[in-house]
């Protein structure tokens, strides 16, 4: 078996993949319905076998992500369902989830109401939920294409789906949620072109975009942020590892306080944090 992992690692490493021997396992045990660690017991493959993992290989070699040739993505300690039409989830983001679940570890549990923006697969909200009992879990989306996967995802967590813009979603939790975690699209417009073409073939423009600076998803966060938090209320939102400053500004302009730069596993400004104080975060809209 390692013998046909060996050579699909070959062919992935001369397509330019970047990790190609875990790929080439994640391929082939996809194929033969097995786990990776399984892979060891196996003494070859069929000739049927064979030509379907090919058939991938020609895929990935092509730019197809591997998450969308699996179906499914790594996230903590979720596995989620993924494909075209919705935002792969990436490790940068696994940071600020610790993080969150620290800061609702040490609420009262009548203060632990969660609404996720951008929720995408689901995968902060699958792992909020299956990490710390006791939440209370909205999730909100806008994209008709991420929907299927977000409600497959948050299936059996009793997390409240929304399918819908954040800038007006769930008015009637106004000043009474503890805590808003959002990855949301911060991609400037003008970087379209700098992008490697399977970021920008395959993950869907609603999830990378947002204006000419990257920044409009991320002022209508604080906005929407300060008119459902409660006093005391967290905000947590993912930015651009070069946009630390602005966010920063964004956050405490519109009136959070204790707000902090925050850094993802490879050390790189990632996340902002703000605390709703009583009479901030709460700006015109
Ligand atoms: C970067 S992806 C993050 C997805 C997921 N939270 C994750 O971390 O994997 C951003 C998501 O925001 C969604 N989105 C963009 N604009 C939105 C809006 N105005 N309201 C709600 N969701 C929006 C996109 O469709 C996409 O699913």
């Amino acid at each position: 078996m390692t013998e046909a992992a060996f050579e699909v690692a070959a062919v992935l490493a001369r397509s330019g993949s970047p990790s190609p021997g875990p790929e080439a396992r994640q391929l082939v045990a996809h194929v033969l319905g097995v786990d990776v660690a399984s892979l060891i017991r196996i003494d070859g493959v069929t000739r049927a076998q064979r030509a379907a993992i090919d058939a991938l290989v020609e895929r990935r070699a092509a730019g197809e992500p591997l998450q969308h040739l699996t179906g499914e993505a790594h996230f903590r300690y979720e596995t989620v369902a993924v494909g075209p039409g919705v935002f792969i989830p990436r490790p940068e983001t696994e940071v600020m989830v610790g993080w969150a679940l620290d800061q609702l570890a040490a609420r009262p549990a009548d203060r632990r109401r969660v609404v996720e923006l951008c929720a995408g697969s689901g995968a902060i909200t699958a792992s909020l939920a299956h990490e710390l009992g006791g939440l209370e879990l909205h999730a909100v989306e806008l994209s008709d294409a991420a929907l299927p996967y977000l409600r497959h995802n948050l299936a059996g967590t009793g997390a409240d789906v929304v399918h819908g813009d954040m800038a007006d979603a769930l008015p009637q939790l106004d000043g009474q949620v503890d805590l808003v975690i959002v990855n949301p699209p911060y991609i400037p417009e003008t970087h379209r072109a700098l992008l490697p073409s399977d970021v920008v073939d395959h993950d869907p423009g609603l999830a990378l975009f947002s204006g000419p600076d990257g920044l409009d998803a991320i002022r209508t966060v604080v906005r929407v942020a300060g008119r459902l938090l409660r006093a005391g209320g967290l905000l947590a939102t993912e930015h651009d590892d070069s946009h630390a400053a602005d966010v920063v500004e964004l956050v405490a302009g519109a009136g959070f306080e204790d707000v902090s730069s925050q850094y993802d596993l490879t050390g790189r400004p990632r996340f902002v944090t703000g605390v709703r104080g009583a009479d901030g975060g709460r700006i015109a809209p």
